[in-house]
């Protein structure tokens, strides 16, 4: 399972429900990525889409507390059922053929990191208000940095497409 995320220089990844700012860059990238797989997102992140609604062209896995919560997508619970269920596919799949993409927000983040192998980090050369954050990645000897895009930018703001992997199993 791998996380996907934009973050800002001080890891900060949104505010007000809503992302720090739109790189149609970064959209493509994602969206390239995404496509065909399954993304996994909190509750608040799937209402921050447009329209409220899932994505085009890629199984959508929200996660919520609330029972009585209806989306046009698979709904999860609990993270051990949502993993339990990437567990079932990777049995189907045998890793081959699709990917499960962990896209937010900062809570589902920091739940589902601990079982990811790899993050796909866009790093933005700006600082923004923010409060909402992804940890930070630089800080923890659990991950490294193993490649870097060139520098890249969209109405002045420049980015980096970054790799970061884990360096010690992701946890079971
Ligand atoms: N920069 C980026 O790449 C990026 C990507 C995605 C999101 N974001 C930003 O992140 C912010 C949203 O993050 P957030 O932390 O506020 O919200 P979030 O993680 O999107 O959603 C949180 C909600 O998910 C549900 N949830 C979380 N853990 C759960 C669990 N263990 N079991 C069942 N349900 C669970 C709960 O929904 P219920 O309340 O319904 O129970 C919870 O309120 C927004 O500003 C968004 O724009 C940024």
């Amino acid at each position: 399972m791998k996380a996907i995320v934009a973050v800002d220089q001080k890891w900060a990844i949104g505010k007000d429900g809503g992302l720090l700012v739109r790189l149609p860059g970064d959209m493509k990238n994602f969206r390239r990525l995404t496509t065909g797989n399954v993304v996994i997102m909190g509750r608040k992140t799937l209402e921050s889409m447009p329209g409220g609604k899932p994505l085009p062209d890629r199984e959508t896995w929200v996660l919520t507390r609330n029972e009585a919560y209806e989306a046009p997508c698979r709904v999860f619970r609990d993270i051990r059922s949502l993993l339990d269920e990437v567990r079932t596919l990777e049995d189907e799949y045998g890793g081959e053929g699709y990917a499960v993409y962990v896209c937010g927000g900062a809570n589902v983040y920091a739940q589902l990191l601990p079982y990811c192998d790899e993050a796909l980090v866009t790093k933005i050369g700006a600082t923004f208000p923010a409060d909402s954050w992804f940890p930070d990645l630089d800080m923890n000897p659990d991950w490294e940095l193993v490649s870097e895009s060139e520098p890249l930018e969209d109405g002045g703001i420049r980015y980096r497409f970054c790799t970061y992997r884990k360096t010690v199993l992701p946890s079971a």
